[in-house]
């Protein structure tokens, strides 16, 4: 099939080259020209595993192609996918404007039926507008060209992309009742047909179904990682260890053990964003979603805890302290830096006089960029960020060491090289990595999340403070 796909983010990129892999014939579309110079010259903007080699093949093979030429996108595509960025607004809404002038570009250049594929994460009522937009440009053009918007959401995983999408858990698919949706969803239903070999996915609704169920997905999870953080900070006091409960209620299969991990916040592109819009779609409704508000206040102030871990270790003032942080990136397997928890944290620090030696495998880069925003007006702070390319690197002089992201690399070092390294023998564990008993036993004190305010003397002795 002829595919469309406007964004070429991390959605719409891995969207069309899966999409290319199985045969059609993908046009990426994106307004930034950076990108798809990029693109053009064989790189990939972005960090995804085996995102690169998948667009090289398909290149090759002549099965996806990238430009900013707008009019040249809506001619090439029968099925036009949506996947722009929906950020934040200021109030927590979904700022729909990037979704709206791509519902704008099609009906400005289309002549003849287009299903047009709703895959950017958009409240509910976003498919009307959408086709309110593209009906207007039609009308303002004097052309009856028909179309049907169809809602079809996305849950694939930074980091596991193009895996979750070559293998999805559920294809959702919201179509309008009309005969127009009937097409639109025979087309759509062609084209994830390879997906369905194995057993039927695809879950037939209404589209504001479709809307609503991908915030609730993601309102589901973010629920779960609050809830784990707020029985952390208790775990903390009770000198329980929140580690052995995760295991303890994970193993009941009403329950899981995904998503149950503790650690200093939940970041990302989808988790904060989505929790914000939902609550303010509840607002505008004149409802209250009691139960997300506090997920939303639990996460910012978890943002913190690892701070707070330090302070009461090192004291208030930071100045001339040194910290290895050891991951920047928002989770392990991309270089994605929205809302990344190692923001507020080394923000904090820096607040506080420290500076910082930081290393990531992917997000260096990203991260740079990011923390030049972010301290635009502070000069001195940012000149106390220093980046090095491996991780044993940041460690040498330094106060303590900091985990922030829980890359696999990270996750078996050599105890007695970190001890002999850092100037003072402490580790603060933002992600859990480390069994605290063995940590304890290289002589190094060690600060978890929920990990009970345990502290291991050098001796390796162990020092409850409940
Ligand atoms: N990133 C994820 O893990 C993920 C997962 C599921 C759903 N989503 C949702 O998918 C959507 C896209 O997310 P993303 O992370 O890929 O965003 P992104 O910021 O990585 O990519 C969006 C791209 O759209 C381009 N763009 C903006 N306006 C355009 C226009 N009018 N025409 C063409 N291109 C345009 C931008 O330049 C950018 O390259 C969001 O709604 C997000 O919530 C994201």
């Amino acid at each position: 099939m002829k595919i469309t796909i406007i964004g070429t983010g991390y959605v719409g990129l891995v969207t069309g080259a899966c999409l290319a892999e199985i045969g059609n014939d993908v046009f990426c579309l994106d307004v930034d020209p950076r990108k798809i110079d990029i693109l053009n010259a064989g790189g990939v903007p972005i960090h995804e595993p085996g995102l690169q080699e998948l667009i090289a093949r398909n290149r090759a093979a002549g099965r996806i192609q990238f430009s900013t030429d707008v009019a040249a996108s809506v001619a090439h595509g029968d099925v036009q996918f949506i996947a722009v960025g929906t950020p934040p607004d200021e109030d927590g809404s979904a700022d729909l404007q990037y979704v709206i002038a791509a519902a704008r570009a099609i009906g400005k250049h289309m002549t003849g039926f287009k299903v047009v594929v709703d895959k950017s994460t958009v409240p509910v009522g976003t498919a009307a507008r959408v086709q309110a937009a593209i009906r207007e440009e039609l009308s303002a053009r004097g052309v009856s060209a028909t179309f049907s918007v169809v809602s079809n959401p996305e849950f694939l995983k930074e980091g596991a992309a193009v895996d979750d999408f070559m293998r999805p858990d559920r294809i959702v698919l919201g179509c309008d009742d009309d005969a127009l949706g009937q097409k639109a969803r025979e087309m759509v239903k062609r084209l994830y047909a390879p997906f369905n070999r194995n057993h039927e996915r695809t879950l037939y609704m209404d589209v504001r179904s479709a809307e609503f169920t991908k915030y609730a997905a993601n309102a589901m999870l973010a629920t779960r990682i609050s809830f784990m953080n707020e029985l952390a900070n208790l775990a903390d006091c009770v000198g329980a260890d929140i580690e052995a409960v995760r295991r303890g209620i994970g193993s009941d299969p009403r329950i899981g053990y995904d998503f149950l991990y503790s650690g200093c916040g939940y970041g990302g592109s989808c988790f904060p964003k989505d929790v914000q819009a939902l609550i303010r779609t509840a607002d505008e409704n004149e409802q209250r979603l009691h139960i997300l508000e506090a997920v939303e206040a639990v996460n910012e102030n978890q943002k913190q805890v690892l701070v707070r871990k330090i302070v009461k270790r090192l004291g208030n003032d930071l100045s001339g302290k040194r910290f290895a942080v050891w991951g920047l990136a928002f989770k392990p397997n991309t270089d994605d830096m929205r809302a990344a928890p190692s923001r507020p944290i080394i923000a904090e620090l820096l607040a506080r006089g420290a500076s910082i030696v930081a290393h990531d495998p992917v997000s260096m880069e990203e991260a740079r960029r990011v923390f030049a925003l972010d301290f635009a007006d502070q000069p001195d702070a940012l000149s106390r960020i220093t980046y090095v390319d491996e991780p044993r690197k940041a460690l040498a002089g330094a106060d303590a060491l900091v985990i922030v992201t829980e890359w696999k690399a990270f996750k078996s070092p050599d105890f007695a090289y970190v001890k002999a390294q850092l100037k003072t023998p402490l580790i603060f564990d933002g992600r859990n990595l480390y069994d605290p008993s063995t940590v304890a036993e290289q002589g190094i004190e060690y600060f978890g999340i929920g990990r009970s305010e345990t502290t291991f003397s050098q001796e390796g002795s162990v020092n409850v403070v409940a």
